[in-house]
């Protein structure tokens, strides 16, 4: 038997949870992140925030050949790019997102604290 205080914890624990959970949904805490200031920057968001936000681009480390191969299939589905801002577009990329870089830390969508849970046997 569950004492009833413990219960009583748990249902609170529960309920905190699902409060946090529902703020979290596309709250302003959590604006969509950007792609990096740059002379390609606005011409990128055009081109390449049509299908998909900046996060997809954000968490990836690709060497300057990848980029060349994710710009060029990007184009093939139907990304808009002008046939003369390709390469400075993989420059920019490759640049800003290059293997070397340290690796992305995903933003989480709840909130930072650590949510305290009791977990029943
Ligand atoms: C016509 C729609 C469309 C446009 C425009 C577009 N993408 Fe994508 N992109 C996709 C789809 C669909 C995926 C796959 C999504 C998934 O896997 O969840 C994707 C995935 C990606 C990925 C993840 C790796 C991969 O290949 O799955 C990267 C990086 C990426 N896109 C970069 C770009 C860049 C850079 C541009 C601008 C040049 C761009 N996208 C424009 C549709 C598009």
């Amino acid at each position: 038997m569950w004492p009833r205080s413990a219960l009583m914890l748990a249902a609170l624990a529960l309920a905190a949870g699902a409060a946090l959970w529902g703020q979290s949904a596309g709250s302003p805490q959590n604006p969509p992140e950007d792609l990096p200031p740059g002379p390609l920057q606005s011409k990128a968001i055009t081109a390449c925030m049509e299908c998909h936000d900046a996060r997809i681009i954000l968490q990836q480390s690709l060497s300057k050949p990848a980029w060349t191969r994710e710009v060029d299939k990007m184009m093939k589905w139907g990304a808009l790019v002008d046939p003369n801002d390709r390469d400075a577009l993989i420059d920019y990329l490759s640049t800003n997102f290059g293997a070397d870089r340290p690796p992305y830390r995903a933003p989480r969508l709840a909130a930072a604290k650590p949510q305290t849970r009791t977990v029943k046997k």
